[in-house]
């Protein structure tokens, strides 16, 4: 994760490391921290080694994630203890979901750790590392306060480059049986319009070309609108899309239970809006989904994406999927596997069951054996894989808009997004960073495309002519 530079351009006096695991909304959020940060003078570090401060942003959703946190704090307290014999100290942070899941329990395994802190807390680092710095033992933070969260955290920086993130809802509400989401993130809040749409224009203002709209349940976000209406997310979309210099609109991620009609016309309306989906289904058994606490069936599933696809014929779907969910079957696992056959996806998550302590599915019987769910992973992502790979393959020849965002691998190479989220690469001037260009796809590779470009932005072609 980058860390920046304090916001008055001054030299950072102190270094700061940040390692963010998980979704979004976690990247977005350290960022949020490097911001408070930087007026005390902290400024990014390249390793963790060469830094005054280190903040591991982390992710509870599944065992592993909790697990990889601790055996890095194991690898931290080393570094730390070399500092502290060269006479320098190291603040050490756990932020995230972890840190709002274990509390305590962290300063309890990692006593080296200075600060703990849950998400809806970051606007109280400053003060937090000031008391650490003071040596006043660990401070532990993890309070649910979201609504302070956005109005006290400074507003973060405009120059995102031309792919932005902006968190518009926190938290969930639906309790699906295996998730610490709402645990971890707490209640469902909506920031309101305004503040939204006051920071989407400064991210264009810094360059941004494309926003993601972030949110654990972001098409659930519901938001006072100036007039002391309720928004839903299609309006804001709508607004959104009003934006000068605004190229596209994504939002992530969504719940099919919340993919209301209007939602699903505009993506027939809104040109900007990409034609690619994040919408997890997690099952395609209706049983499991019922058991997961899901709310939606499989055939809700298969509904909404014919709408979608009848609204935006390009429109590609990526999801998550869970296997060995306590109670599966064999005929469960058969029913995801003609789910994906039938709806076909452009990419997918795939993730075996792990029990969250405090989660519902963890105390239920009939746990699926570890060989059961491997097996089951094993033949799901392999469909996946190959549904990816004809998506993919599929693309060539196509013509399409690509967002470039900076310099490719090789030489003389510039990297950027297509309209379904692929990573594109072109033979072409460093002047194409931060615009789109019409381009058409050459050749598929398991994770990215390449293509050529068939038109020049209209000021390249000028700056090209005119003779230097
Ligand atoms: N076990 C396995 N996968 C999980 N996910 C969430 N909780 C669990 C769990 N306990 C997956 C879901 C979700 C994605 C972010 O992580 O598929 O959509
Ligand atoms: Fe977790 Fe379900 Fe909420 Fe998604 S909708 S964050 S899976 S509880």
């Amino acid at each position: 994760m980058d860390t920046q530079a304090p916001a008055d351009g001054s030299t950072p006096r102190r270094k700061l490391f940040i390692r963010t695991w998980g979704c979004q909304m976690n990247v977005y959020d350290s960022g949020r921290m490097a911001d408070v940060l930087a007026p005390l003078g902290y400024g990014p570090a390249e390793t963790p080694e060469e830094a005054d401060m280190v903040i591991l942003n982390t992710c509870h959703i599944r065992e592993k994630a909790s697990e990889k946190v601790f055996s890095d704090l194991g690898r931290l307290r080393q570094m730390k203890e070399a500092k502290a014999e060269a006479g320098q100290k190291m603040v050490l942070a756990v932020a995230g979901c972890v840190a709002q899941a274990e509390g305590r329990e962290i300063t309890n395994r990692a006593p080296w750790v200075d600060i703990v802190l849950g998400p809806q807390t970051y606007h109280r680092l400053p003060e937090m590392v000031a008391r650490a710095a003071r040596a006043a033992g660990a401070q532990i933070d993890t309070d649910f306060p979201v609504e302070q969260k956005f109005d006290l955290l400074p507003q973060p920086r405009a120059d995102q480059g031309p792919i932005a993130f902006l968190t518009i809802q926190e938290g969930c509400d639906k309790f699906c049986s295996f998730c610490v989401v709402p645990y971890t993130r707490g209640a469902e809040f909506s920031r309101p319009v305004a503040a939204i749409v006051a920071e989407a224009k400064r991210l264009v203002a810094g360059g941004a070309r494309e926003i993601a709209l972030l949110g654990q349940n972001v098409n659930a976000w519901h938001g006072e609108a100036p007039d002391g209406s309720t928004w839903s997310l299609s309006r804001l979309l709508y607004e959104l899309a009003e934006l000068e210099g605004l190229e596209r609109l994504r939002y992530t991620t969504s719940h099919p239970r919340d993919m209301d009609a209007a939602l699903i016309r505009a993506h027939g309306r809104i040109p900007q809006l990409m034609p690619f989906l994040h919408l997890p289904v997690q099952s395609g058994s209706d049983r499991v989904l019922a058991a997961m606490n899901r709310g939606h069936t499989a055939d809700l599933f298969y509904r909404i994406a014919d709408q979608l696809r009848e609204a935006r014929p390009d429109m590609a779907l990526s999801s998550d999927f869970i296997v060995g969910h306590p109670g599966e079957k064999a005929e469960d696992h058969a029913a995801t596997m003609a789910l994906v056959e039938k709806v076909g996806f452009a990419l997918a998550y795939s993730f075996k069951y792990s029990a969250r302590p405090g989660t519902p599915a963890a105390g239920q019987p009939f746990q699926v054996s570890e060989a059961e769910k491997d097996a089951r992973l094993q033949d799901l992502q392999t469909l996946l894989r190959q549904q990816q790979d004809e998506f993919n393959r599929a693309c060539v020849g196509r013509e399409c808009d690509i967002l470039f965002t900076g310099p490719g691998r090789h030489p003389g190479q510039m990297a950027g997004r297509s309209p379904w989220l692929q990573p594109v690469h072109v033979t072409g001037p460093a002047e194409l960073a931060g615009r789109s260009a019409r381009v058409k796809i050459a050749a598929a590779f398991p994770n990215s495309l390449s293509a050529t470009l068939l038109d020049m932005p209209p000021l390249l072609a000028l700056k090209e002519l005119t003779p230097a």
